[in-house]
């Protein structure tokens, strides 16, 4: 079963009198369960594509599913339930909620998901150990080193096993592409 279909997505971007095509007539199926790398050099699409398989973009034409749902031309309110619910997404720059220690960036996911206080203190709890942070759970963002971060903004995005997980270059400066890892 495919997770992700992306089907002739483009997408171009408009600034003053000047256009950028960045995608053009991308198609892609990724299927559940499977762990997809995409490859390409600075200025490729690449994360353009992501931000639009993670319902953070639309494109101006094609047709993209994501988890069995059709997201293009989706309500607003529609689209950030999708994000909540369906996708993990690990940005480049981690993108933490500076004011929130570790453990408290993780639970927020799960706090907007209704789950109650205590179970999502000690999922939070659990997945920070699994990515190496024990002990660290109420530092804040600033307190961590920038591996530090980009640990937690991973825990963020598993927490809630999503139906997928997207990262946008994961290794930073090291690979550049995306995960898609569905459940
Ligand atoms: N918000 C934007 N406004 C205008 N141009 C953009 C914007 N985002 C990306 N681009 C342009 O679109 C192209 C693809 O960018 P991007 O998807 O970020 O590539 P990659 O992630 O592979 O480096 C580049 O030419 C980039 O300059
Ligand atoms: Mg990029």
């Amino acid at each position: 079963m495919s997770i992700v279909n992306v089907e002739k997505a483009s997408r171009v971007y408009r600034q003053d009198s000047i256009a950028v095509k960045a995608l053009d007539e991308v198609s892609v199926t990724i299927d559940a369960g499977e762990f997809t790398t995409l490859v390409g050099p600075s200025g490729s699409g690449k994360t353009t594509l992501l931000n639009q398989i993670g319902v953070l973009d639309e494109p101006d034409s094609g047709r993209i599913q994501v988890a069995g749902k059709e997201i293009t031309g989706l309500s607003r309110k529609k689209r950030t339930l999708l994000r909540l619910w369906k996708i993990g997404f690990v940005f480049q720059e981690y993108n933490l909620i500076g004011v929130l220690s570790a453990q408290e960036n993780v639970e927020y996911v799960l706090m907007l998901r209704g789950v109650p206080f205590r179970e999502r203190r000690a999922e939070a709890q659990r997945i920070l150990v699994e990515v190496g942070l024990q002990g660290l759970e109420r530092r804040l963002p600033h307190e961590l080193s920038g591996g530090q971060q980009q640990r937690v903004a991973v825990a963020r995005a598993i927490v809630s096993k999503p139906a997928i997980v997207l990262a946008d270059e994961p290794t930073a400066r090291l690979g550049q592409g995306f995960v898609a890892k569905a459940n």
